[in-house]
């Protein structure tokens, strides 16, 4: 495996995107990696991709548009990245993907992914145990795509969101009780790409 990995990094409209920085740093101080960033456009309606601009040393794409050195870069991104990872995914994404939709850049390019993807879903638990998303989930891993299991993930102390669906911006649980700690998630990648 190379010792620098190109990692390109999917975000999509959960709430845990609030995190997202604990999730870019771990994964690239632990992978020493190059990243590009991809964002849906509800992603976006939670952060502004320049935000993200200033925390990676590559491009964030907000859609499918051709940008520096990616004519197309739903096909391209793929063939430069090592591996794909999508944190946080949501249910909407995982249907997306697990049905073969194609409408925005991290939809689109993980239809045309060459390399392994890794999927890091995070969504209210009453969404996650939904049969629609356990289905896509299913889907998902039938298909190829490396779905991190969030059965392995430590029951969060304190709730994110209430039994209503309501977030508490006062009680925030960094993992959000769906995603693992930043570090683990790094090293589930990096087991991904064979550098553990
Ligand atoms: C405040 C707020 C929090 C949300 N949190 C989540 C979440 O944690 N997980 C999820 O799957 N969807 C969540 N959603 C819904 C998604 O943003 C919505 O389904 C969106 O269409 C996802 O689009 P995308 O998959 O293209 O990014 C949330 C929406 C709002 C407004």
């Amino acid at each position: 495996m190379k010792s620098t990995p190109n990692i390109l990094l999917g975000v999509t409209g959960s709430i845990n995107i609030a995190t997202i920085f604990l999730y870019i740093s771990a994964l690239q101080n632990d992978l020493r990696c190059r990243m590009h960033v991809m964002m849906t456009p509800a992603a976006q309606t939670f952060i502004p991709a320049t935000t993200i601009m200033h925390s990676i040393d590559g491009d964030v794409f907000v859609d499918l548009s051709a940008k520096g050195d990616f004519k197309m870069p739903h096909v391209e991104l793929t063939h430069w990245a090592d591996a794909i990872v999508i944190l946080p995914a949501s249910a909407n994404t995982v249907a997306k993907v697990a049905n073969g939709f194609a409408q925005d850049i991290v939809s689109a390019t993980l239809l045309c992914a060459s390399s392994p993807v890794v999927m890091f879903p995070s969504m209210y638990i009453g969404m996650w145990q939904k049969p629609s998303v356990q289905r896509n989930i299913a889907q998902l891993r039938r298909d190829g795509y490396i779905v991190y299991p969030r059965e392995q993930q430590e029951a969060p102390k304190y709730g994110m969101q209430d039994s209503e669906g309501k977030v508490n911006l006062n009680e925030v649980d960094p993992t959000g009780g769906s995603l693992p700690a930043p570090q683990a998630a790094s090293a589930f990648v990096r087991r991904v790409l064979g550098q553990t």
